[in-house]
């Protein structure tokens, strides 16, 4: 199986530290905090990653990067032109990804506590469709949120005034190599970007989206808040 990790996007919530710096290059614990996406490939036992970037601090990217070699994992990158959502930067992994092979999507503003190797292990052996991975949280609405049927996900509302449920979305995503195939089908959403949770739903309505239970912590690092709570439990973590 292949990886991608998305690092692109304007971190609008971010300013004024993203006019001057890609978001995923800001400081969380000890590192900047495209580490901990790539870190979770290779935990997850991922040795080829796709990395896409906007324009904006690509240089910066490479720098501290390079090859991939300090994870144990081999990097390419691809730039996203304009930010036209997390489904429309998916779509340029194909032909990195090849037919008949799976792939594992971290979101890179996406920060979390557990390993992904045993379900990455068992999409890549026996899963089909797209797999997602949710965390309850207190206050479900800034996410992805589940509609749930007979413990099935029968769809996902995008970020609903009132959630159907508190659970979250994660940007954390399994995907079969039909992906790119059903990206070409989806409309840009009202704020005009291809939207992962539209992605989603389509595997949902085919019966084809299976889910798991994330157990240790999870942040969304893309709020001043958000960032400084991540940055808190990795620091934590790393006993630092
Ligand atoms: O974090 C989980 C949430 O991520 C999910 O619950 C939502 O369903 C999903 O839509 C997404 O919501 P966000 O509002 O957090 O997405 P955001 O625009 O912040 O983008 C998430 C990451 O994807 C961010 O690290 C940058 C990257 N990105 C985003 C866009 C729109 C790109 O690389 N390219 C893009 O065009």
């Amino acid at each position: 199986m292949k990886g991608v990790i998305l690092a692109g996007g304007t971190g609008t919530r971010l300013r004024p530290m993203t006019s001057i710096v890609n978001k995923h290059l800001l400081p969380v614990g000890k590192h900047p905090m495209i580490h901990y996406a790539i870190e979770k490939m290779a935990e997850a036992g991922i040795k080829q990653v796709l990395l896409i970037i906007g324009k904006q601090s690509a240089g910066l990217y490479m720098d501290y990067i390079g090859l991939g070699q300090q994870w144990g994992v081999e990097i390419c990158y691809k730039i996203q032109e304009n930010a036209g959502g997390i489904a429309q930067g998916l779509a340029l992994a194909e032909g990195y990804t090849l037919p008949g092979e799976k792939l594992l999507l971290i979101l890179a503003d996406n920060l979390f506590e557990d390993s992904l190797n045993a379900q990455v292990q068992k999409f890549e052996s026996q899963g089909t469709g797209a797999h997602v991975f949710l965390k309850q949280m207190k206050d479900s609405r800034r996410y992805g949120v589940p509609v749930f049927d007979q413990g099935r996900i029968a769809r996902i509302l995008e970020k609903p005034a009132n959630p159907p449920s508190d659970y979250a979305v994660t940007g954390i995503y399994l995907y079969d190599d039909q992906v790119f195939d059903i990206i070409r089908t989806l409309q840009p959403s009202a704020r005009g970007e291809l939207e992962i949770t539209d992605l989603n739903n389509v595997y949902a309505e085919r019966g084809a989206l299976s889910h798991s239970l994330l157990s240790g912590w999870w942040v969304d690092a893309g709020t001043h808040r958000s960032l400084l709570d991540a940055g808190m439990k990795l620091l934590e973590r790393d006993r630092l």
